[in-house]
């Protein structure tokens, strides 16, 4: 399968880009192919420009970055995003991601207000973190918020399956080196568990 990691962290040797490597490495282990597109050592641009707003035609093309980052979904089977949860929801890297990239015409039309997405036949998995740990924001009620706006309102309504949300809650700057190791194994076996041959 293709897969492509998208990945929203602005430390290159944080605990989000140590996950992500070793993802990608267990994709590939499995004899899979993927590509990471790390938005920011790629220097993604995150802002949703007013001429973006007009329909994609022969006149008004998408730009060029849109254009790149929309035949990468088109050619992977499965879109793994991976970032940590910043005031609840997505860092701006990664919404301006979905703002510029799931643009409608290409992850979605609405009509009346009801959304129809366009991505269906592709998977997606979500890997995100928390400071908080995951049973305070279940009882807060944040966590459920987390999945109906992201889980729900963007990747399920942009057509994506979504395979697994997995997410790694308490992670602290000083993290034991044996939950480290935890984490890293679980994030191994959700790559097997979804794509090892069977
Ligand atoms: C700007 C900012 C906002 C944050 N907001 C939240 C939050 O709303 N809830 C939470 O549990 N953790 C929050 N955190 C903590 C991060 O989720 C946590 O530090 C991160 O997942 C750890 O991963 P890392 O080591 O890869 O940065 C926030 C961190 C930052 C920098």
């Amino acid at each position: 399968m293709k897969h492509l990691i998208v990945v929203a962290h602005p430390g290159e040797n944080s605990f989000t880009m140590a996950l992500t490597r070793t993802f990608a490495a267990e994709l590939e282990k499995l004899g899979h192919s993927q590509r990471t597109f790390d938005l920011y050592r790629s220097s993604f641009d995150p802002v949703l420009r007013a001429r973006e707003l007009a329909p994609v035609d022969a006149d008004h093309p998408a730009s060029a970055d849109v254009a790149r980052a929309q035949d990468d979904i088109r050619a992977a089977d499965v879109l793994t995003a991976l970032y940590p949860l910043w005031w609840l929801t997505m860092p701006a890297m990664m919404k301006g991601y979905i703002d510029r990239v799931f643009a409608r015409g290409f992850a979605y039309e609405s009509h009346d207000g009801v959304v129809h997405g366009l991505l269906s036949g592709k998977k997606a998995i979500l890997i995100t973190l928390s400071g908080a740990p995951l049973p305070l924001l279940v009882k807060s009620g944040n966590w459920n918020a987390v999945q109906v706006l992201q889980d729900t309102h963007i990747f399920r309504s942009a057509g994506f399956e979504l395979l697994e949300h997995l997410h790694f809650d308490q992670v602290v700057p000083q993290l034991a080196h044996a939950i480290a190791e935890q984490h890293m194994a679980r994030v191994r076996s959700c790559a097997q568990q979804h794509f090892a041959a069977s």
